[in-house]
Parts: structure tokens; sequence; C-alpha cells
């Protein structure tokens, strides 16, 4: 399978290090703008951008500026773009019904953007962390997060998306039997070709700390995710959950967060052969940026060895706040 080298000097691997051209010809890997998903904030109001205080360069917009961003994303050639919504504190509940409300913040942007840019993708993120007023991803009753409740909630959310116009579900919240009870939903209303990616391998990580600042979540969240995200020491329960997702009807699965997961990105690939994501998250984002501005690291080149990472360990694609950046720097 590997192949061996002749002894030096007949073999000088150098030799193809030696010039760009050589180098550009042998690289076994490559970076383009189609293996790019680019999450965005979306907030109430108009005209306005905010900038996230824990992701610098990342922006909240109000949904007109989000439609424009769009239409900026889709000329560099970004495949897709994929919301979250930073929702109004007054519109969190314990019941999370904004979740489901066919004009809620992120169910307006699909439409506006659909309605600029027809042919961008719009993905969407299916849990209800926005709006929940203890920052859960599932219904908290009794101190507990509820598993089956929090599904009937889910499949609701989807079918509103779907019905906007979303074309990739994007399931985050990690409750058993989401990914079949959203399929069927979906196939029963006819929604034949939206697609389901579905975040099968997600990690209690502390890697998601700047989102949860940017969509507003960090004060609300009482404890921690541990009962439904991964334990970041496993990896077999990572392909079991991928395999459950593929057999309940997921199009296209994913690793998160990125970087500290490569391994798993790799073995999904591997073993699945299925289109294979990974989660470049927040504080991947915000380390690099960090880092950057102290002029510790020269951050452009590490924002495109980072992405070449995930593309080297087998994923077709990255959601990345990088995105527009990562998009003009290829394009030249
Ligand atoms: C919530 C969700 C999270 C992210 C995406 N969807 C945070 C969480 O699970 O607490 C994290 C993304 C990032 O950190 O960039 N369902």
């Amino acid at each position: 399978m590997t192949s061996t080298l002749a002894p030096f000097p007949a073999a000088r691997p150098r030799r193809l290090r030696s010039s760009a051209a050589i180098r550009n010809l042998t690289r076994e890997t490559e970076l383009s703008v189609n293996d790019l998903i680019w999450p965005v904030f979306v907030r109430d109001g108009e005209g306005l951008e905010e900038p996230v205080p824990s992701m610098p360069g990342v922006l909240r917009r109000s949904v007109d500026r989000v439609v424009q961003a769009a239409t900026e994303a889709y000329a560099l050639g970004i495949p897709a773009i994929c919301l979250f919504p930073y929702t109004d504190p007054s519109l969190k509940t314990e019941d999370c019904a904004e979740a489901w409300n066919p004009d809620n913040l992120c169910n307006r942007a699909i439409r506006g953007i659909k309605a600029a840019v027809p042919d961008l993708a719009i993905m969407t993120d299916v849990a209800l962390d926005p709006y929940n007023i203890n920052g859960h991803d599932g219904f908290v009753i009794d101190g507990e997060i509820r598993n089956d409740e929090t599904v009937d909630a889910l499949v609701k959310m989807t079918l509103a998306q779907a019905e906007a116009g979303a074309d990739i579900i994007g399931p985050s919240d990690m409750m058993d039997g989401r990914v079949g009870a959203m399929r069927s939903a979906l196939e029963g209303r006819g929604f034949h070709n939206v697609k389901i990616l579905s975040y099968s391998a997600k990690y209690a990580s502390g890697f998601y700390g700047p989102f949860r600042d940017a969509v507003g979540a960090s004060g609300a969240l009482k404890g921690d995710k541990k009962t439904y995200q991964m334990d970041p020491g496993n990896s077999d329960e990572a392909l079991r959950m991928i395999a459950r997702d593929l057999r309940e009807g997921a199009d296209m699965v994913m690793v998160k967060p990125g970087l500290a997961y490569l391994d798993i990105c790799h073995q999904v690939k591997r073993e699945y052969r299925v289109p294979t994501f990974a989660y470049q998250v927040s504080g991947e984002y915000a380390m690099i940026q960090a880092a950057a501005q102290n002029g510790w690291i020269n951050g452009e080149q590490v924002m495109l060895e980072s992405l070449m990472a995930f593309r080297r360990a087998g994923c077709d694609g990255v959601l990345t706040y990088f995105a527009p950046q990562v998009a003009r720097l290829l394009n030249g």
C-alpha cells in the first residue's frame, strides 16, 4: 500500500519540494472555495452590524445585512451559508415556541436570502438553545433534558425552516431519534429534496464559548450539555452516531469541533465514505484571531493551514467563520 523510497541518494525527497511549480504539481490535497460553508449570526433590526467581541471579525447582522452578506458570499463562489439567530431575550421561553414560529428571525432571513440569491444553499441549525430560557438544546423538565418531547419540537422547527426555503437542515441538538423523525416529517410533507447534514458526532466542548456569546446563550445556560453532547474521550461512539444518523436518513454528516477531532473526521471518512464535514468552531476561530492580533502567529497562514488539515483528514468541506476571507484569498 505505502510506496517505498529508493535508498539515498537515488531518492532525494527534497527534489519534489524544490520549486513552487513542483510543489503545486505534487500536492495531494487542495482547498477550494467549493469546500466552504459560512456560518453567520442574525439579529433583529435594520441596517445593523454589530461585532461579536470574542470573535474578532465576526458580526451579528440584521436580516437586510445578512441578505447583503449572502449576496457577497455567492459572488465569491461560496456554495452555502448557515444561519444562527441571536434571539431577543424576551422571546426566550420554557416552551421555546419561537423556534417554530414561521416568522422568526431565522425563517425571515431564509426568505430574504432565497429571494435575493436563490442559488446559494441555505443551511440551518436545529436545536432549541437560541429560544430556550435556560440555554439548553432540549426542553428542561424537572431539571432533566427531555429527549422525546424535544424531538417533537425539533420536527416542528425543521418543517418551518423547510417551508421558508432552507436547503440543508442541520440538527445540532444531539437528541436521540431526531434525524429519523425529521426525515419522515420532511418526506411526509413533500420536501423530498431537503437535505439533512447531521451534527452526528458533536462533543461537549469548551471550544463553543465564543459562539454562546454570539447567540446570547452564555448567560442563559444553566449547567452543561454533557448528558447529550459526547464525551471528548470517545471515538467508537462517534462512529456509532454517524452510522445511526445515516440509517435514519442523514445525507451528510459532521464532526464538531474540528481541529481537536481530526482523528474522528479521518475515521468517519474512511469507514463510511459519505459526505463528511467538520465545524471549525468559534473557539478555534477565536484562538487563531487572538494569536494573530497579538502578532504571535501569521493569521492568514494558520487559517489556510488549519482548513487544509480538514481536507487532508478526509473532510469534503468545513463550516468556518473564515469563509469569505479564505474565498477572497483563494480567488486571488
Ligand atoms: C447549538 C450550537 C452550538 C454551536 C452550533 N450550534 C453551541 C452549543 O452546542 O452549545 C457551536 C458553534 C461554534 O462554537 O462555533 N446547538
